[in-house]
């Protein structure tokens, strides 16, 4: 095996020195040069702008080109018009499938499921492969504690060991499972290295400050991971780090990128970011471009600033033959590994695509995956499941819509094709029950909606008094009811902060009348982030975070709601009680003054708030299903161990309810002191498990030097004697415990 890596290393390594050397300036400025392709038909690309540099070899890639014969076409020019034939990488925001469209990953990950994130990553690749796509801009692991950020979306939440296990299996998806790069798979890009979700006050594109502590503790493991999964190309943020542009920060994107971690594949910026450095106060056109080069960015997206300056910086001494050398032959190896120069089309067989995209088997997939993702929040007297019979009230904004369910960044989606949750409904119940359907009210109020932030996928408006009056008249003849409220796809993803993550006012006044009427009340809450529920989980019975589900949401609802399948997910990140409490997230630094979580009673000169409860409304990991678990006292196999020894820590778990179902059991750990303070709760492990009722398992995690272990600022590993509380169970809150002494 070593052998045969090696040999295919020497054959590449040969292939390469053999191109580079007939290579011009030019032609090697174009393979770091990434334009978007814009929106022309395959007949006026012939003479377009990107045609001419495909043939005169001064394109890389392009992005935003959809379509496996445009795609083709352009893909012949650069191969048989251009001197050298060299293939182009054609990429594309592949974040949740394709025109199958998954979760939003920040819902995938509350599957805690690593296999669905890879089947699901395994089967964007094969659809966006099959339509003409060789390099998709996932997975996104910015671990967030900040959902006023709408890009928390994007990623997996707020835990730095979780985001990189859910990033290196989208990565196996996405690759293969052994980076092969076979027929249907494409090359995946890590994003945004590093810390974009730390932007300050949540806003997109603002300034990020923060310790070399926290960045190896907390915000650099999920790159790290997946880095290490083997992902073939890497993003650079918008944001700074340490006072320097991430994409000329020679310490992020060499040092700890490639020296720290290994990384062997290639470098692109984020959109346009080598001339953001100017707004940001940094520098302007050469220097930017020689700093980010000479950092260890290898390819320029849409800024064209490589292709302006990289001549003149060679003639003035700024940069080195060598310097742009180094980037192309990564950017050429990346092609090379994905085969293009064997096989530049095999991604763009319109046959292909017909037989890959949206068939049932995906369909099927996208389905199950997404009732894995709904997080059962509140459900007091059992209102869920409901009876397949008597009279639905469906209300709200989203229960009748096809584009928005599924969510921000969606790049293949074909809404036409997909079902509502009212026709899904319709479908699934037939003659035995009754489905009575009212908008009840807009998705927000008039003013929000001067703002037009609906980016073409508008929801119907209309008379407010009107719809409130046709919904409570539904809700009134019917046996429960199902409210379909929160946001909308496009007020989550980028560029869409928010302040004010409750639910907009005609959306709660409409849910007060609804709740009103006296019937049993379920909130289908949609959202790209945690979201405030306070007001909710205090006055209706039962609230599940449905999050974005994709192109399958309406099946996907109908299995969980009417007890087919019982709900599994548990969050990813902390839910607040209230706005102001944000930052919050589980695996905090103690206070120095700590108060528990859940006091009521404001304690002065303590570290609580005048005006709120302590802690979050819903904690890191909780989530609730149809059954109920019961978890046993947590065994050690040793009471202690040596730093380099190894233990194990068990708990029996119980499925003490009437349904089977699938249990995520947590293991937490926290270092009673420290020379370097630690975090209150780090999670270190975790299991999903299938119960059936009555049944009991034992689950047992490994625990050794990695598991208790911490970085210090150099990013050195460091574990001292001490003892350890290792906690395990259903969330981060309702853990048990035994302490663990290391010599
Ligand atoms: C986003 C990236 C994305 C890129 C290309 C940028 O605005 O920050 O996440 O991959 O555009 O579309």
């Amino acid at each position: 095996m070593t052998v045969s890596l090696s040999a295919q290393k020497t054959d590449m390594n040969q292939f390469i020195d053999n191109l580079m050397s007939r290579m011009t300036l030019d032609e090697k400025i174009g393979q770091l040069t990434l334009l978007p392709g814009g929106d022309v038909t395959t007949g006026q690309l012939m003479n377009s702008p990107l045609a001419e540099r495909a043939q005169q070899g001064r394109l890389g890639a392009v992005l935003n080109f959809k379509g496996a014969d445009k795609i083709k076409a352009l893909q012949q020019i650069a191969v048989k018009k251009s001197r050298l034939g060299i293939p182009l990488l054609i990429g594309l925001d592949v974040i949740h499938g394709y025109e199958t469209v998954l979760p939003i990953p920040l819902a995938q990950a509350c599957s805690w499921d690593t296999a669905a994130v890879e089947a699901g990553a395994a089967l964007a690749a094969r659809e966006a492969s099959a339509d003409g796509i060789n390099w998709v801009y996932s997975p996104m692991v910015d671990v967030a504690h900040e959902p006023r950020w709408g890009r928390i979306a994007e990623g997996y939440g707020e835990d730095p060991f979780l985001s990189g296990l859910m990033g290196a299996a989208a990565v196996r998806g996405y690759q293969g499972r052994h980076n092969e790069y076979g027929k249907d798979h494409v090359m995946a890009c890590l994003k945004h290295y590093a810390l974009y979700s730390a932007t300050e006050a949540g806003k997109d594109y603002s300034c990020v400050d923060m310790s070399r502590l926290r960045m190896y503790n907390q915000y650099f493991p999920s790159y790290k991971t997946v880095v290490e999964a083997g992902v073939g190309s890497v993003m650079s943020s918008f944001n700074i780090v340490d006072g320097i542009p991430a994409t000329a920060n020679k310490w992020l994107m060499t040092d700890v990128l490639r020296n720290q971690w290994h990384f062997d594949g290639f470098t692109v910026t984020d959109y346009a970011s080598i001339n953001e450095m100017t707004p940001l106060g940094y520098s302007k056109g050469a220097t930017s471009a020689v700093r980010a080069l000479k950092a260890g960015t290898d390819m320029d997206m849409c800024a064209l600033a490589f292709d302006r300056y990289i001549k003149s910086a060679l003639d003035d001494g700024s940069l080195t033959m060598a310097d742009v050398d180094k980037a192309v032959r990564r950017v050429l190896e990346a092609k090379y590994k994905l085969g293009l120069f064997d096989d530049p089309y095999h991604y763009c067989n319109p046959k292909q695509t017909e037989k890959s995209i949206y068939t049932p088997t995906n369909r099927k997939l996208a389905r199950d995956i997404a009732a894995e993702t709904f997080v059962l929040l509140k459900n007091d007297n059992n209102v869920l499941p409901l009876k397949k019979q008597g009279t639905i009230a469906l209300i709200g904004p989203l229960a009748d819509d096809r584009s928005n369910l599924v969510g921000c960044w969606s790049t293949g989606d074909k809404p036409a094709k997909y079902t509502t949750i009212k026709e899904a409904m319709q479908k699934y119940l037939g003659s035995s029950a009754k489905v009575v359907y009212a908008q009840g009210c807009n998705i927000y109020s008039d003013s929000l909606r001067q703002r037009a932030v609906e980016f073409g996928r508008p929801l119907p408006w209309g008379d407010t008094a009107k719809m409130l009056r046709e919904a409570v008249d539904a809700a009134k003849g019917a046996d429960v009811v199902v409210a379909c409220l929160g946001e909308m796809a496009e007020m989550s993803g980028e560029s869409s902060t928010r302040t004010d993550l409750t639910l907009p006012d005609v959306q709660k006044n409409l849910l007060k009348a609804l709740l009103n009427t006296g019937k049993p009340v379920v909130l289908l809450n949609f959202a790209g982030r945690p979201t405030v529920l306070t007001w909710e989980s205090s006055h209706v019975p039962a609230i599940m975070n449905v999050w974005f589900a994709g192109s399958e949401t309406g099946d996907a609802l109908c299995d969980v709601l009417f007890g087919d399948k019982v709900p599994t997910g548990k969050l990813v990140n902390t839910m607040p009680r209230s706005m102001g409490q944000l930052p919050i997230f589980y695996n905090h630094i103690s206070s120095s003054r700590p108060v528990a979580d859940g006091n009521k009673v404001f304690r002065k000169y303590q570290s609580n708030y005048i005006d709120e409860t302590t802690g979050p409304l819903y904690p890191f990991g909780y989530g609730l299903s149809y059954t109920t678990y019961k978890y046993g006292d947590v065994v050690l196999s040793a009471p202690s161990m040596t730093k380099d020894g190894k233990i194990t820590a068990s708990v029996t778990v119980t499925n003490t309810g009437d349904r089977d179902g699938d249990e995520i059991v947590e293991m937490y750990i926290h270092d009673r002191f420290s020379s370097i303070v630690r975090p209150v709760k780090e999670l270190k492990g975790f299991r999903r498990i299938h119960l059936a009722k009555g049944a009991t398992a034992t689950v047992t995690f490994d625990i050794d030097a990695t598991t208790l272990s911490y970085l210090d600022a150099e990013g050195r590993p460091f574990l001292e004697p001490g003892d350890f509380e290792i906690m395990i169970g259903p969330n981060s809150r309702d853990v048990k415990k035994a302490v663990l002494n290391v010599k």
